[in-house]
């Protein structure tokens, strides 16, 4: 069986931060979950993942997820160190089993490398396999260390290399695949003996070669993949390198970016083709985006399905639905739970909350729309406000197809405007309207004669 071990047990205190480092988010989704979902698309059969510092946010976090969690004991007088966390692991491990081990502050790393190292390691029946890359600047990382033949000797961690050993340019990314067997042979003899008084993984290397094992090393030329992160510095680079990632894919798939630096998409959004999206626009969660959009501007849209041919610009739109060939914005802000037909307008400074809003209606300006089913081809004034809460609940208002609410008007729920119902502009709505009525709630207009003279104001 091929099983996999993720280490997230460690401190990460080089992150200065109250949350445990592998939960730390590059483009909306924990380090972890990254890590998690190139090993399920390697054909993983079982994913352990060993916690310890942070258990329990780490364990709420991933609740939904088919993994299975093994805990490190933390604390004065325990060892500590990464052969200590994969110790934990072994009762679950059988002879025959590969073992994939990943860290979960390695979030670039891609199932195809993962794929394609398990193939090599298996195909060349090694004991060991480690994956290795050549790196500008090694600073940090463990080296490898070859021997006269070129074979992999051992691995040697920053802290207790020589000067000759941190001149290797050849690092551990800390991805390994061990057989079972050998897995279980080799940590048995490690031990603390280094400079950080730790029981490492990587000493297991050494004690395989010792015993005449076969140990293989699976250079990966985009050394981008394999990037630990220790530090916020580290952080701000993955993100980097994932945004182009996720951009360059929609850029093959037929979405156009003016400029794909500016552009931030999570990973899980989906983009239809000939979509074009302007600098500044975020796109978060599970977001769907139809094809030959545009999207301008400051543009936020988290967790919600836009069809097609749908222009946004500058608005911020919350878990909602938006139906093809409509516009919105400039600066509209549509909150959670909203529905919003096809041919819709909805215009500059206008908020909707947990409402439906049919096909071909519109709000153009300046208008608040809240807990209200407006039906098809409404128009909805300027400034009109649609009064949903008594100070102490919230009440729906029903607006039916074709109605007209003129600017200014109030409609205070809950009440009921039939289809064709008229609002006369400023009026203060509190009685349901019948069908192809005219409804006008103010005082009647009176025009004072030469008043402004009388008053002296006249020059
Ligand atoms: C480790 C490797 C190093 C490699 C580097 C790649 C060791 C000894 N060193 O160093 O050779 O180049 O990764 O990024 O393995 N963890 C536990 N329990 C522990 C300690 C750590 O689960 O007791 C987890 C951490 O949460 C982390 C991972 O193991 O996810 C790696 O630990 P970290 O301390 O970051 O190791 P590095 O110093 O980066
Ligand atoms: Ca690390």
């Amino acid at each position: 069986m091929r099983v996999s071990v993720i280490l997230a047990a460690g401190e990460g205190s080089r992150m200065k931060s109250k949350k445990p480092k592998v939960l730390h988010e590059i483009l909306g989704m924990s380090m972890i979950e990254y890590v998690i979902e190139s090993a399920k698309d390697s054909n993983v059969e079982k994913i352990n993942v060993v916690v310890g510092h942070g258990e329990e946010q780490i364990r709420e976090h991933l609740k939904d997820k088919e993994v299975i969690f093994t805990r490190q004991p933390i604390g004065k007088g325990v060892p500590y160190g990464t052969g200590y966390a994969v110790m934990q692991t072994l009762d679950g491990i059988s002879d025959e089993d590969t073992v994939l081990i990943l860290n979960g502050d390695t979030p670039l790393i891609k199932s195809q490398t993962l794929n394609e190292l398990i193939n090599f390691h298996e195909e060349n029946d090694y004991a060991a396999t480690i994956l290795t890359a050549v790196l500008e600047c090694p600073y940090g990382y463990g080296r490898i260390v070859r021997d006269e033949d070129a074979r992999i000797h051992k691995i040697v961690e920053e802290k207790d290399a020589c000067q000759k050993q941190k001149l290797i340019r050849e690092i551990n990314s800390g991805i390994f695949v061990f057989r079972g067997r050998e897995l279980k042979d080799s940590l048995q003899f490690i031990d603390s003996n280094n400079n950080q008084g730790e029981l490492y993984i990587t000493d297991a290397i050494e004690i395989l070669f010792k015993n005449n094992k076969k140990i293989g090393g699976f250079n990966l030329k985009d050394t981008r993949e394999i990037l630990g992160v220790n530090s916020r510095d580290n952080l701000s680079t993955c993100t980097d390198i994932m945004k182009k990632r996720i951009n360059e894919k929609y850029l093959i798939e037929g979405v156009t970016m003016i400029d794909a630096n500016a552009v931030i998409i999570e990973p899980k959004v989906e983009i239809g083709s000939d979509t074009i999206i302007y600098p500044g626009a975020v796109l978060q969660g599970k977001s769907k985006i139809g094809s030959n959009c545009k999207i301008y501007g400051t543009t936020r849209i988290v967790d919600s399905e836009i069809g097609d041919e749908v222009t946004i610009d500058n608005c911020l739109i919350e878990s909602s639905k938006i139906g093809s060939n409509s516009k919105l914005g400039p600066y509209a802000h549509i909150r959670p739970n909203s529905n919003i037909g096809e041919n819709t307008k909805i215009g500059n400074f206008v908020e909707i909350k947990n409402s439906n809003f049919g096909d071909g209606s519109k709000a153009s300006h300046l208008a608040y729309v809240g807990d209200a089913d407006v039906g098809k081809n409404v128009n909805i004034g300027c400034g009109v406000v649609f009064v949903n809460y008594d100070g102490k609940n919230k009440h729906r208002s029903v607006i039916g197809d074709h109605a007209f609410i003129g600017s200014n008007a109030n409609i205070v729920a809950p009440v009921k405007v039939e289809d064709y119902g008229y609002i006369a502009a400023g009026s203060t709505i509190t009685k349901d309207v019948g069908e192809g009525e005219l409804s006008i709630e103010r005082a009647s207009q009176r025009n004072i004669e030469g008043w402004v003279e009388r008053k002296g104001l006249k020059n």
